[in-house]
């Protein structure tokens, strides 16, 4: 146990790390110049929060949630997704008394008690983003193609997008009815799972993946068929901003997300090369959400990729960078008046911004200069009791191979452009 993480977790090394970074950066980059501010959130909440927020009929609460006591006795729940969380937020510091929309961002890890498998993790970790207070389907388009643009930036340019339109709560009573009707003759042949699900929540059936109740869903009614005027309008102008903005998506009209919360525009992108668990992003609008959790009506939309999926996706198709992320130069002293020198020129090269390390393990020239090799540096630094003693050191380009002699009061201005 003392050396075995969790099932379900990883350990995220030097070297790997280096690629999240780069996700995440990139992330950031793009929320910033679409208007949307870092949003943190704790990763714990009162289980309440969820089973609200989420909806108690779905997987995530019904079987996934890391819910325990806590010293308190409160029952508390390691956050399984953020919308929720950055919802209480908003209510609890009164964000909606200020401008709106307000356009957030977060990244973090989130928690799922679910079988482990390629892709699917007990604890994983989400970019997403949520907004609050806007209506018009401007934003629908907005924040799908925030996604898509964030997808793209890192290389993938081709992962499918799927929308739908689930409607208001005006719609979602005829399809509800309507779904029921249609399922009623072959109630007996769905799964255990979606003939409880016939009488709670029907639409869920179509998101089973089960081999019979994909079969049988197959003819049955959706959404789309079903949305009032007002919706159906909602739902062309938001793919009339897609088409504008050029964005390909395919209309999926089986669609329906996990979570309760969903209204109107409900997405998610696909990646076809990573297996069963090919969803590396979700979304949609939830305008009844805020209102559910004791805020004033107010519209919301978001989504939350997730980053496991993501650097899969990059790996597989050989898109993630090569990324330098150690020193730029090594120090190699031998003997110990140059371990002093070089200990004081390393302390020097830092506070100029040149990265820079050297050898701790009292190791021989050979040795250091193997280390040094093995580290991936640029360059290595050279200094012996002969340097020393001409006041200078000796600069090797490890890439190229050379090397040169240089006055020691030059190495700091000959290192810093690099
Ligand atoms: P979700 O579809 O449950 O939506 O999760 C979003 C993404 O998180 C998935 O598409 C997937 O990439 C990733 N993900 C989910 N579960 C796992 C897991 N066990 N292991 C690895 N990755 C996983 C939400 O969470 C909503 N809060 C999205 C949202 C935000 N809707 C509106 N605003």
């Amino acid at each position: 146990m003392l050396t075995t993480r969790p099932r379900g977790t990883a350990d995220i090394l030097p070297g790997q790390v280096e690629h999240w970074q780069y996700i995440e950066d990139m992330a950031v980059r793009v929320c910033r110049e679409y208007g949307y501010r870092e949003i943190r959130t704790p990763i714990f909440e009162h289980t309440e929060l969820f089973v609200r927020g989420v909806g108690e009929s779905t997987d995530i609460v019904e079987k996934e949630m890391y819910t325990f006591q806590d010293r308190g006795e409160r029952s508390i729940t390691l956050r399984p997704e953020g919308t929720a969380s950055v919802v209480r937020a908003y209510l609890e510091n009164k964000l909606y008394a200020g401008p709106q929309p307000v356009k957030a961002y977060y990244i973090g890890p989130m928690f799922r008690y679910d079988r482990p498998q390629a892709g699917r993790y007990r604890q994983f970790h989400q970019f997403g983003v949520e907004v609050f207070g806007a209506q018009q389907p401007a934003v629908d388009a907005e924040v799908m193609a925030l996604a898509m643009d964030f997808y793209g930036r890192l290389g993938l340019n081709d992962l499918e997008l799927h929308i739908n339109s689930l409607g208001c709560p005006t719609c979602r009573i005829v399809v509800r009815e309507k779904l029921q009707q249609f399922f009623k003759p072959v109630l007996g042949e769905l799964c255990p799972n979606c003939q409880s699900r016939y009488a709670r929540n029907p639409l869920r059936i179509l998101d089973c993946k089960s081999t019979r109740c994909t079969e049988l869903a197959l003819e049955a009614p959706t959404t789309v068929d079903c949305l009032c005027p007002e919706c159906r309008t909602h739902f062309e102008q938001v793919q009339q901003y897609m088409l504008d903005l050029g964005i390909p998506y395919v209309l999926d009209k089986q669609l329906v997300r996990g979570l309760d919360y969903y209204t109107h525009t409900a997405f998610e992108i696909m990646s076809p090369d990573i297996g069963a668990q090919s969803s590396v992003g979700g979304g949609g609008r939830y305008n009844g959400l805020i209102e559910a959790c004791g805020g004033p009506p107010t519209p919301g939309i978001g989504f939350a990729l997730g980053l496991e999926r993501i650097l899969l996706t990059l790996q597989k198709r050989g898109k993630l960078p090569n990324i330098q992320a150690g020193p730029v130069v090594f120090l190699v002293a031998v003997g110990d008046r140059a371990v002093r020198e070089s200990f004081s020129l390393l302390a020097r090269l830092r506070a100029a911004g040149v990265a820079a390390d050297m050898d701790y393990q009292g190791r021989s020239l050979k040795a250091q200069m193997k280390y040094a090799g093995k580290l991936g540096v640029r360059y290595a630094v050279i200094i012996g009791e002969d340097e020393l003693k001409r006041g200078s050191v000796m600069l090797r380009d490890m890439d190229a191979g050379g090397q040169r002699e240089i006055p020691a009061g030059e190495v700091i201005g000959a290192l810093k452009d690099n």
